[in-house]
Protein backbone atom coordinates (compact mmCIF):
# COMPACT_ATOMS: atom_id res chain seq x y z
CA UNK A 1 0.00 0.00 0.00
CA UNK A 2 0.84 3.53 -0.70
CA UNK A 3 0.19 6.88 1.03
CA UNK A 4 0.26 10.32 -0.86
CA UNK A 5 1.56 13.12 1.17
CA UNK A 6 1.18 16.79 -0.54
CA UNK A 7 3.66 19.69 0.92
CA UNK A 8 6.02 17.14 1.89
CA UNK A 9 9.47 19.03 1.17
CA UNK A 10 7.63 22.06 3.36
CA UNK A 11 7.55 22.05 7.40
CA UNK A 12 5.13 20.38 8.96
CA UNK A 13 4.97 17.45 5.69
CA UNK A 14 8.68 16.76 5.83
CA UNK A 15 8.54 16.31 9.85
CA UNK A 16 5.26 13.86 8.73
CA UNK A 17 7.41 11.88 6.78
CA UNK A 18 10.11 11.59 8.93
CA UNK A 19 8.33 10.54 11.59
CA UNK A 20 6.16 7.93 9.27
CA UNK A 21 9.05 6.36 7.33
CA UNK A 22 10.88 5.51 10.49
CA UNK A 23 8.53 2.85 11.50
CA UNK A 24 6.63 2.11 8.04
CA UNK A 25 7.03 -0.19 5.16
CA UNK A 26 4.27 1.28 3.36
CA UNK A 27 5.95 3.23 0.38
CA UNK A 28 5.49 7.11 0.51
CA UNK A 29 5.02 9.39 -2.24
CA UNK A 30 5.85 12.80 -1.50
CA UNK A 31 4.39 15.46 -4.22
CA UNK A 32 5.82 18.89 -3.73
CA UNK A 33 5.81 21.99 -6.22
CA UNK A 34 8.95 23.28 -4.30
CA UNK A 35 8.16 26.68 -3.67
CA UNK A 36 10.58 28.86 -1.78
CA UNK A 37 8.87 27.04 1.14
CA UNK A 38 9.87 23.21 -0.18
CA UNK A 39 13.27 22.35 1.04
CA UNK A 40 14.76 18.57 -0.32
CA UNK A 41 17.24 19.03 2.41
CA UNK A 42 14.49 18.54 4.89
CA UNK A 43 13.45 14.65 3.76
CA UNK A 44 17.83 13.84 3.73
CA UNK A 45 17.14 10.67 5.42
CA UNK A 46 13.71 10.25 3.73
CA UNK A 47 15.83 9.51 0.05
CA UNK A 48 17.59 6.58 1.89
CA UNK A 49 14.52 4.77 1.97
CA UNK A 50 13.73 2.54 -0.57
CA UNK A 51 9.79 3.24 0.31
CA UNK A 52 10.14 6.69 -0.43
CA UNK A 53 9.31 8.51 -4.25
CA UNK A 54 9.93 12.57 -4.33
CA UNK A 55 7.73 13.91 -7.15
CA UNK A 56 8.17 17.47 -8.57
CA UNK A 57 4.50 18.70 -9.29
CA UNK A 58 1.91 21.17 -8.28
CA UNK A 59 -1.16 19.93 -6.28
CA UNK A 60 -2.82 22.36 -9.30
CA UNK A 61 -1.91 20.12 -11.96
CA UNK A 62 -4.97 17.70 -12.17
CA UNK A 63 -3.76 15.87 -15.06
CA UNK A 64 -0.02 14.82 -13.39
CA UNK A 65 -2.03 14.31 -9.89
CA UNK A 66 -4.47 11.89 -11.33
CA UNK A 67 -1.62 9.76 -13.13
CA UNK A 68 0.21 9.55 -9.66
CA UNK A 69 -3.16 8.27 -7.92
CA UNK A 70 -3.28 5.44 -10.78
CA UNK A 71 -0.06 4.71 -10.54
CA UNK A 72 0.45 4.47 -6.84
CA UNK A 73 -3.32 3.28 -5.77
CA UNK A 74 -2.36 5.37 -2.80
CA UNK A 75 -5.12 4.30 0.38
CA UNK A 76 -4.63 7.85 1.83
CA UNK A 77 -3.93 11.17 0.94
CA UNK A 78 -2.96 13.94 2.90
CA UNK A 79 -2.90 17.67 1.93
CA UNK A 80 -0.11 19.77 3.55
CA UNK A 81 0.87 21.64 0.13
CA UNK A 82 -0.29 25.56 0.50
CA UNK A 83 1.28 29.21 0.67
CA UNK A 84 1.65 29.47 4.74
CA UNK A 85 3.08 33.25 5.80
CA UNK A 86 0.39 35.78 6.86
CA UNK A 87 3.22 38.57 6.07
CA UNK A 88 3.32 37.19 2.53
CA UNK A 89 -0.27 36.56 2.47
CA UNK A 90 -0.64 40.47 2.98
CA UNK A 91 2.23 41.60 0.54
CA UNK A 92 0.77 39.10 -2.57
CA UNK A 93 -2.35 37.45 -2.37
CA UNK A 94 -3.01 35.96 -5.58
CA UNK A 95 -0.55 33.27 -5.01
CA UNK A 96 -2.48 32.34 -1.78
CA UNK A 97 -5.82 32.67 -3.98
CA UNK A 98 -3.95 30.91 -6.38
CA UNK A 99 -2.55 27.98 -4.69
CA UNK A 100 -4.79 27.66 -1.62
CA UNK A 101 -8.26 28.04 -3.69
CA UNK A 102 -7.75 27.29 -7.13
CA UNK A 103 -4.93 24.84 -7.01
CA UNK A 104 -7.15 22.79 -4.28
CA UNK A 105 -9.87 22.65 -6.62
CA UNK A 106 -7.90 20.97 -9.54
CA UNK A 107 -6.39 18.69 -6.75
CA UNK A 108 -9.91 17.68 -5.55
CA UNK A 109 -11.13 17.51 -8.73
CA UNK A 110 -8.37 15.03 -9.58
CA UNK A 111 -9.23 12.84 -6.09
CA UNK A 112 -12.81 13.06 -7.31
CA UNK A 113 -11.94 11.27 -11.04
CA UNK A 114 -9.86 9.22 -8.92
CA UNK A 115 -11.93 8.23 -6.25
CA UNK A 116 -15.07 7.27 -8.73
CA UNK A 117 -12.82 4.84 -10.78
CA UNK A 118 -12.04 3.04 -7.51
CA UNK A 119 -13.18 -0.67 -7.42
CA UNK A 120 -14.87 -0.75 -4.00
CA UNK A 121 -12.46 -3.13 -2.05
CA UNK A 122 -10.08 -0.16 -2.60
CA UNK A 123 -12.95 3.01 -2.58
CA UNK A 124 -14.02 1.52 1.27
CA UNK A 125 -10.18 1.93 2.34
CA UNK A 126 -9.67 5.85 0.21
CA UNK A 127 -9.40 8.72 2.77
CA UNK A 128 -8.13 12.39 2.18
CA UNK A 129 -6.87 14.23 5.25
CA UNK A 130 -6.84 18.24 4.73
CA UNK A 131 -4.69 20.05 6.63
CA UNK A 132 -5.95 23.32 7.98
CA UNK A 133 -5.19 26.21 10.39
CA UNK A 134 -6.82 27.40 13.55
CA UNK A 135 -6.64 30.59 11.36
CA UNK A 136 -9.94 30.20 9.95
CA UNK A 137 -11.76 30.76 12.96
CA UNK A 138 -10.40 34.31 13.56
CA UNK A 139 -9.42 36.44 16.32
CA UNK A 140 -10.40 35.67 20.39
CA UNK A 141 -10.61 38.27 23.15
CA UNK A 142 -8.27 37.72 26.02
CA UNK A 143 -11.77 35.86 28.19
CA UNK A 144 -13.18 34.54 24.92
CA UNK A 145 -13.55 30.29 25.14
CA UNK A 146 -11.05 28.48 23.07
CA UNK A 147 -12.41 27.71 19.36
CA UNK A 148 -14.27 24.66 18.81
CA UNK A 149 -15.44 23.00 15.64
CA UNK A 150 -18.67 24.53 15.76
CA UNK A 151 -17.66 28.14 15.51
CA UNK A 152 -18.15 30.25 12.69
CA UNK A 153 -15.44 31.06 10.20
CA UNK A 154 -14.05 34.64 10.78
CA UNK A 155 -11.00 34.75 8.79
CA UNK A 156 -9.14 38.22 8.60
CA UNK A 157 -6.56 37.58 6.45
CA UNK A 158 -5.82 36.64 3.22
CA UNK A 159 -3.65 33.76 3.99
CA UNK A 160 -6.68 32.54 6.33
CA UNK A 161 -9.42 33.31 4.18
CA UNK A 162 -7.87 31.06 1.54
CA UNK A 163 -7.38 28.09 3.84
CA UNK A 164 -11.43 28.70 5.11
CA UNK A 165 -11.92 28.51 1.29
CA UNK A 166 -9.77 25.42 0.65
CA UNK A 167 -11.81 24.14 4.28
CA UNK A 168 -15.14 24.94 2.20
CA UNK A 169 -14.28 23.28 -0.69
CA UNK A 170 -12.97 19.61 1.38
CA UNK A 171 -16.49 20.12 2.99
CA UNK A 172 -18.40 20.55 0.20
CA UNK A 173 -16.75 17.86 -2.35
CA UNK A 174 -17.23 15.41 0.72
CA UNK A 175 -21.18 16.35 1.51
CA UNK A 176 -22.45 16.58 -2.16
CA UNK A 177 -19.86 14.00 -4.54
CA UNK A 178 -19.26 11.81 -0.99
CA UNK A 179 -15.01 12.26 -1.32
CA UNK A 180 -14.12 10.37 1.83
CA UNK A 181 -12.63 13.80 3.65
CA UNK A 182 -11.25 14.86 7.21
CA UNK A 183 -10.62 17.94 8.13
CA UNK A 184 -7.82 19.45 10.93
CA UNK A 185 -7.34 22.44 12.27
CA UNK A 186 -4.55 23.23 14.05
CA UNK A 187 -2.49 26.05 16.18
CA UNK A 188 1.26 27.44 15.89
CA UNK A 189 3.40 24.82 14.82
CA UNK A 190 7.08 24.93 15.85
CA UNK A 191 9.94 22.62 15.63
CA UNK A 192 12.74 21.33 13.06
CA UNK A 193 12.66 22.23 9.35
CA UNK A 194 10.25 25.56 9.67
CA UNK A 195 11.36 27.79 6.85
CA UNK A 196 13.14 30.40 9.40
CA UNK A 197 10.28 33.47 7.52
CA UNK A 198 8.46 32.05 10.81
CA UNK A 199 8.88 33.90 14.65
CA UNK A 200 10.66 30.93 16.13
CA UNK A 201 13.38 29.96 13.92
CA UNK A 202 13.78 33.98 12.71
CA UNK A 203 14.15 34.75 15.88
CA UNK A 204 16.85 31.74 16.56
CA UNK A 205 18.74 32.80 13.54
CA UNK A 206 18.42 36.62 14.13
CA UNK A 207 19.93 36.09 17.53
CA UNK A 208 22.90 34.06 16.63
CA UNK A 209 23.58 36.36 13.50
CA UNK A 210 23.76 39.14 16.30
CA UNK A 211 20.28 41.13 14.39
CA UNK A 212 17.61 42.52 16.27
CA UNK A 213 14.25 40.32 17.40
CA UNK A 214 11.61 42.52 15.65
CA UNK A 215 8.13 42.01 17.30
CA UNK A 216 4.96 43.62 15.78
CA UNK A 217 3.26 45.94 18.21
CA UNK A 218 2.88 45.28 21.39
CA UNK A 219 3.94 41.44 21.27
CA UNK A 220 0.96 40.98 23.53
CA UNK A 221 -0.76 38.49 20.89
CA UNK A 222 -0.95 35.18 21.91
CA UNK A 223 -0.54 31.90 20.27
CA UNK A 224 -0.95 28.70 21.17
CA UNK A 225 1.81 26.84 20.40
CA UNK A 226 2.78 22.66 19.49
CA UNK A 227 5.63 20.56 19.08
CA UNK A 228 5.28 19.66 15.17
CA UNK A 229 5.72 16.11 16.50
CA UNK A 230 2.32 15.92 18.26
CA UNK A 231 0.70 17.53 15.43
CA UNK A 232 2.06 14.82 12.59
CA UNK A 233 0.68 12.09 15.39
CA UNK A 234 -2.54 13.87 15.69
CA UNK A 235 -3.12 14.15 12.08
CA UNK A 236 -2.47 10.45 12.00
CA UNK A 237 -4.61 9.48 14.34
CA UNK A 238 -7.23 11.30 12.99
CA UNK A 239 -6.57 9.70 10.06
CA UNK A 240 -6.87 6.53 11.45
CA UNK A 241 -9.81 6.79 13.92
CA UNK A 242 -11.34 10.05 13.15
CA UNK A 243 -15.16 9.98 11.23
CA UNK A 244 -15.06 11.03 7.40
CA UNK A 245 -16.76 14.28 6.49
CA UNK A 246 -15.52 15.43 10.24
CA UNK A 247 -12.92 18.04 11.57
CA UNK A 248 -11.01 18.14 14.46
CA UNK A 249 -9.02 20.85 16.32
CA UNK A 250 -5.42 20.14 17.55
CA UNK A 251 -3.77 22.43 19.66
CA UNK A 252 -0.80 22.58 22.61
CA UNK A 253 -2.90 24.07 25.50
CA UNK A 254 -0.07 26.30 25.45
CA UNK A 255 -1.04 29.70 25.01
CA UNK A 256 1.97 32.20 25.43
CA UNK A 257 2.16 35.76 24.40
CA UNK A 258 4.81 36.62 21.57
CA UNK A 259 7.03 38.82 23.91
CA UNK A 260 6.51 36.12 26.79
CA UNK A 261 8.41 33.12 23.31
CA UNK A 262 10.59 36.10 22.66
CA UNK A 263 11.96 36.35 26.46
CA UNK A 264 12.16 32.38 26.89
CA UNK A 265 14.10 32.35 23.45
CA UNK A 266 16.02 34.72 24.73
CA UNK A 267 16.96 33.28 28.10
CA UNK A 268 17.02 29.71 26.89
CA UNK A 269 20.26 31.08 24.48
CA UNK A 270 21.70 32.62 27.23
CA UNK A 271 22.30 29.44 28.80
CA UNK A 272 23.13 27.21 25.65
CA UNK A 273 25.43 30.06 23.41
CA UNK A 274 26.09 32.89 25.64
CA UNK A 275 27.11 36.26 24.00
CA UNK A 276 30.66 37.15 23.85
CA UNK A 277 30.00 40.73 25.28
CA UNK A 278 28.03 38.75 28.46
CA UNK A 279 24.88 40.77 27.31
CA UNK A 280 21.36 38.61 27.19
CA UNK A 281 19.85 38.23 24.10
CA UNK A 282 17.00 40.24 25.38
CA UNK A 283 18.64 43.37 24.17
CA UNK A 284 18.52 42.77 20.63
CA UNK A 285 13.98 42.74 21.11
CA UNK A 286 12.56 46.10 19.32
CA UNK A 287 9.06 46.92 18.75
CA UNK A 288 8.49 47.41 14.76
CA UNK A 289 4.88 48.45 12.97
CA UNK A 290 2.30 45.79 13.67
CA UNK A 291 1.29 43.22 11.14
CA UNK A 292 -2.01 44.73 9.12
CA UNK A 293 -5.27 43.16 10.92
CA UNK A 294 -3.23 41.26 13.54
CA UNK A 295 -5.18 38.71 14.98
CA UNK A 296 -4.68 39.35 18.92
CA UNK A 297 -5.22 35.72 20.20
CA UNK A 298 -5.89 32.24 18.77
CA UNK A 299 -6.68 29.37 21.66
CA UNK A 300 -7.75 25.27 20.38
CA UNK A 301 -10.26 23.50 22.47
CA UNK A 302 -8.59 19.88 21.50
CA UNK A 303 -11.60 18.22 24.33
CA UNK A 304 -12.74 16.60 20.69
CA UNK A 305 -9.72 15.20 19.69
CA UNK A 306 -9.14 13.93 23.02
CA UNK A 307 -11.94 12.44 23.99
CA UNK A 308 -12.96 10.79 20.89
CA UNK A 309 -9.79 9.68 19.83
CA UNK A 310 -7.81 9.56 22.94
CA UNK A 311 -5.25 12.01 21.50
CA UNK A 312 -2.84 15.04 23.55
CA UNK A 313 0.17 16.69 23.18
CA UNK A 314 3.26 14.61 24.58
CA UNK A 315 5.39 17.54 24.55
CA UNK A 316 5.03 20.94 26.96
CA UNK A 317 6.00 23.85 25.36
CA UNK A 318 9.65 24.02 27.56
CA UNK A 319 10.12 20.61 26.42
CA UNK A 320 9.37 21.26 22.93
CA UNK A 321 11.13 24.49 22.79
CA UNK A 322 14.16 23.10 24.57
CA UNK A 323 14.55 20.14 21.61
CA UNK A 324 13.71 22.90 18.96
CA UNK A 325 16.31 25.43 20.04
CA UNK A 326 19.11 23.15 20.14
CA UNK A 327 17.87 21.50 16.54
CA UNK A 328 18.76 24.82 15.03
CA UNK A 329 21.95 24.92 17.06
CA UNK A 330 23.38 21.64 15.60
CA UNK A 331 21.72 22.43 12.34
CA UNK A 332 23.19 25.88 11.27
CA UNK A 333 24.50 24.27 7.76
CA UNK A 334 20.91 23.59 7.17
CA UNK A 335 20.20 27.16 7.80
CA UNK A 336 22.60 28.49 6.05
CA UNK A 337 21.66 26.20 3.23
CA UNK A 338 18.10 27.62 3.01
CA UNK A 339 19.18 31.03 2.74
CA UNK A 340 21.53 30.74 0.16
CA UNK A 341 19.08 28.63 -1.93
CA UNK A 342 21.79 26.17 -3.22
CA UNK A 343 19.63 23.29 -2.43
CA UNK A 344 18.07 23.29 -5.21
CA UNK A 345 20.83 21.96 -7.44
CA UNK A 346 19.70 18.61 -6.03
CA UNK A 347 16.36 19.51 -7.21
CA UNK A 348 17.76 19.68 -11.05
CA UNK A 349 20.29 16.40 -10.93
CA UNK A 350 17.53 13.83 -9.09
CA UNK A 351 13.99 14.60 -9.77
CA UNK A 352 13.62 16.95 -13.22
P1 LIG B 1 5.43 25.34 4.50
O1 LIG B 1 5.23 26.66 3.88
O2 LIG B 1 6.64 25.08 5.31
O3 LIG B 1 5.40 24.21 3.36
C1 LIG B 1 4.44 24.19 2.33
C2 LIG B 1 4.88 23.15 1.30
O4 LIG B 1 3.86 23.10 0.28
C3 LIG B 1 6.19 23.50 0.60
O5 LIG B 1 7.01 22.35 0.50
C4 LIG B 1 5.77 23.96 -0.79
O6 LIG B 1 6.72 23.73 -1.80
C5 LIG B 1 4.50 23.12 -1.00
N1 LIG B 1 3.56 23.72 -1.96
C6 LIG B 1 3.11 25.00 -1.97
N2 LIG B 1 2.25 25.15 -2.99
C7 LIG B 1 2.16 23.96 -3.63
C8 LIG B 1 1.44 23.49 -4.76
N3 LIG B 1 0.63 24.30 -5.46
N4 LIG B 1 1.58 22.21 -5.15
C9 LIG B 1 2.41 21.37 -4.45
N5 LIG B 1 3.13 21.76 -3.39
C10 LIG B 1 3.01 23.04 -2.97
O7 LIG B 1 4.10 25.04 5.31
P2 LIG B 1 3.88 24.30 6.71
O8 LIG B 1 4.09 25.27 7.79
O9 LIG B 1 4.58 23.01 6.71
O10 LIG B 1 2.29 24.04 6.63
C11 LIG B 1 1.77 22.86 6.04
C12 LIG B 1 0.26 22.90 6.11
O11 LIG B 1 -0.15 22.98 7.46
C13 LIG B 1 -0.35 24.10 5.39
O12 LIG B 1 -1.53 23.67 4.76
C14 LIG B 1 -0.67 25.07 6.52
O13 LIG B 1 -1.76 25.89 6.19
C15 LIG B 1 -1.01 24.10 7.64
N6 LIG B 1 -0.77 24.61 9.00
C16 LIG B 1 0.44 25.11 9.34
C17 LIG B 1 0.66 25.52 10.65
C18 LIG B 1 2.00 26.08 11.11
O14 LIG B 1 2.10 26.55 12.24
N7 LIG B 1 3.04 26.05 10.29
C19 LIG B 1 -0.36 25.40 11.60
C20 LIG B 1 -1.60 24.88 11.20
C21 LIG B 1 -1.78 24.47 9.90
O1 LIG C 1 -2.10 29.50 13.78
C1 LIG C 1 -1.60 28.65 12.78
C2 LIG C 1 -0.78 29.46 11.80
O2 LIG C 1 0.44 29.79 12.45
C3 LIG C 1 -0.50 28.71 10.49
O3 LIG C 1 -1.72 28.46 9.85
C4 LIG C 1 0.40 29.56 9.58
O4 LIG C 1 0.72 28.84 8.40
C5 LIG C 1 1.68 29.85 10.35
O5 LIG C 1 2.53 30.69 9.56
C6 LIG C 1 1.36 30.54 11.68
O6 LIG C 1 0.84 31.88 11.45
P1 LIG C 1 1.30 33.11 12.35
O7 LIG C 1 1.08 34.36 11.62
O8 LIG C 1 0.73 33.00 13.72
O9 LIG C 1 2.87 32.76 12.45
P2 LIG C 1 4.20 33.67 12.37
O10 LIG C 1 5.34 32.76 12.68
O11 LIG C 1 4.27 34.46 11.12
O12 LIG C 1 3.98 34.68 13.58
C7 LIG C 1 3.73 34.24 14.91
C8 LIG C 1 3.43 35.48 15.74
O13 LIG C 1 4.63 36.24 15.85
C9 LIG C 1 2.41 36.39 15.10
O14 LIG C 1 1.59 36.98 16.11
C10 LIG C 1 3.25 37.47 14.42
C11 LIG C 1 4.46 37.57 15.33
N1 LIG C 1 5.72 37.94 14.65
C12 LIG C 1 6.11 37.23 13.58
C13 LIG C 1 7.27 37.53 12.92
C14 LIG C 1 7.70 36.75 11.69
C15 LIG C 1 6.49 38.98 15.15
O15 LIG C 1 6.12 39.62 16.16
N2 LIG C 1 7.65 39.27 14.52
C16 LIG C 1 8.07 38.61 13.41
O16 LIG C 1 9.15 38.96 12.86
Amino acid sequence: MAILITGGAGFIGSNFILNFIQNSKEDIICLDKLSYAGNLNNLNEAKKKSNFVFLHCDIGNSKLVLETLTKFKPRAVINFAAETHVDRSIDSPKEFIDTNIVCTFNFLEALRRYFDGLKSDLRDKFKILHVSTDEVYGTLKKNDPPFKEGNSYKPNSPYSASKAASDHLFRSWHHTYNLPTLITNCSNNYGPYQFPEKFIPLFIINALNNDSLPIYGDGQQIRDWLYVDDHCRAIMTVLERGLLGETYNIGGNSEKSNLEVATILCETLDELKPRNDGKSFKDKIIFIKDRPGHDRRYAIDISKINKQLNWAPLETFESGFLKTIKWYLNNMEWVKKIQSRNYKDWVNKHYK
